[in-house]
């Protein structure tokens, strides 16, 4: 459909032309005491749907207006005639009716998307219909274009996509928020595994892979080996936080894009989220309005102490903040959106975080207070990117593993990367549901994923 409607002329020059369509009925009414139908068709390639009318004697029309039918239909591109209530250009004369999928009215699951709107709430409820809606398929294409979008990106600038491991031992973030892995195998007498037995008995809870495993925050240390040996590498794939946070913006279960670049400083991993952001201008029409703002506006860049300041500055001209601003904390979410929403109007990059909120692996400042961090924060959204450059210096990277109490063990094999020809380099990971909420505008980041999972949510 998106061919046809998608040509110059909305399609208008591909009058007389026989077509095979396949799609789903979005509303059909028949006309003409019942001599033919008017069907609204959709096929996913875009938004809009294509007219197609066919004639009683084609098929069954009560069974084909109903919404939600599936149909593949013969048929022949026309001209509407004048003066229609439609402003389509092009419709569709039904030859011959292939197939039909009808849909169940008064079955056990009745067909819950019916003609009037149902809220996002109330989708999110039923994920399985929530495709179906144009609300839900439009952003699944513009998540399909991001996600392209940041391949072809990186693959321009000579970027290498790396696929890290989603099961691993180590806790990126150092947070300890993260999924345990176990095996349902405890004992498998119990159970028909059809996998090879020892004794008769194998308990794969304790040895799957010898120890506990997790599943991955981050998919960065893993990045950080390939980009000391490779140069610039990328990994792009779901990350997983055991948070329960029930906010509009948090996931248990989100992708994430991560850069890591050799020889590489911090200011350099800035500009390269910029270029990123630039490359997004590219991705689709109109919807991406919103990211073309953001390509062609330049970026505010404060200190951590100077937007703590402002925030200060803004207490005492009377704002209301419900988490107090203090020198030394993160940012909460009221103080991204006061930052890119009042004060300055525009994406705000907030650098050079005080140590002891930020994790391990950031290269400490020359002042010993601060680390060479970096988070962008966008309206709306908040943060949409954390980056930082790593710390290439052994000795400072142990210290500072001790000071936040990390078992320096079971992190062996990334200090190694500093024990071997270590070298300045620095990386940042984009919420890819982060961005499409900034790129669509949608409020809750649990409608831009096809199968959301958030605290109490992982069924269907
Ligand atoms: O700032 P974060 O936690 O950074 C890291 O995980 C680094 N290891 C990335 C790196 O440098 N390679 O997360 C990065 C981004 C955030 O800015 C946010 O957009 C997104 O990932 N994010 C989440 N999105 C949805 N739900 C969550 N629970 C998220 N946590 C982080
Ligand atoms: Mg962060």
């Amino acid at each position: 459909i998106r061919s046809i409607l998608g040509r110059p002329n909305g399609g208008a020059g591909l009058a007389g032309q026989k077509v095979q369509i396949s799609g789903w009925v979005k509303k059909g009414r028949e006309q003409g005491k019942g001599t033919f139908a008017f069907l609204e068709v959709n096929d996913g390639s875009c938004a809009a749907n294509l007219q197609v009318k066919v004639d009683a004697s084609a098929s069954d029309l009560s069974k084909l207006v109903t919404t939600g039918t599936s149909l593949t239909i013969d048929s022949c591109l026309k001209i509407p005639p004048q003066g229609k209530a439609t402003k389509q250009k092009i419709e569709l004369s039904a030859e011959k009716v292939i197939d039909v999928g009808t849909v169940d009215q008064h079955g056990k699951t009745p067909y819950p998307i019916p003609k009037t709107k149902l809220t996002l709430e109330y989708l999110r409820d039923h994920t399985n219909f929530r495709a179906r809606t144009t609300t839900m398929a439009a952003v699944t294409r513009i998540r399909h274009k991001i996600c392209l979008a940041a391949h072809v990106f990186c693959d321009k600038h000579d970027i290498c996509y790396i696929h890290t491991p989603i099961i691993t031992t180590s806790d990126c973030e150092g947070a300890g928020e993260m999924f345990q892995v176990t095996t349902l195998i405890n004992q498998s007498d119990k159970l028909e595994t059809g996998l090879p037995r020892k004794h008769g008995k194998i308990d794969y809870s304790q040895d799957f892979f010898a120890r506990q495993a997790y599943l991955t925050v981050s998919g960065q240390l893993h990045a950080e080996t390939y980009a000391c040996s490779m140069g610039d590498v990328y990994t792009f794939g779901p990350t997983f936080q055991a948070e329960k946070s029930h906010t509009s913006r948090h996931l248990a279960e989100f992708w994430m894009v991560e850069v890591e670049l050799a020889f590489a400083g911090v200011e350099e991993a800035m500009n390269c989220c910029l270029d990123d952001m630039e490359l997004m201008k590219n991705v689709d029409e109109a919807c991406i309005h919103r990211l073309q703002m953001v390509a062609l506006t330049s970026f505010e860049r404060v200190t951590h102490t100077k937007a703590i300041t402002l925030l200060e500055e803004a207490v005492a001209k009377g704002k209301k903040f419900e988490n107090q601003v203090e020198r030394r904390m993160d940012l909460a979410s009221e103080h991204e959106r006061h930052l890119t929403e009042v004060l300055y109007k525009k994406p705000v990059i907030v650098y050079n975080y005080p140590k002891e909120i930020k994790a391990f692996y950031m290269r400490l400042n020359d002042d010993g207070e601060t680390v060479a961090a970096f988070d962008v924060l966008v309206p709306k959204v908040g943060e949409l990117i954390g980056g930082s450059q790593r710390e290439e210096r052994m000795d400072v990277l142990m210290k500072r593993m001790e000071e936040k109490g990390l078992p320096i063990k079971e992190y062996e094999w990334y200090i190694d990367l500093r024990r071997h020809g270590t070298v300045k380099h620095s990386g940042f990971g984009l919420g890819l549901e982060r961005m499409l909420l900034f790129a669509t505008g949608m409020d809750n980041i649990r409608d831009v994923i096809p199968f959301p999972r958030y605290p109490g949510r992982a069924d269907l």
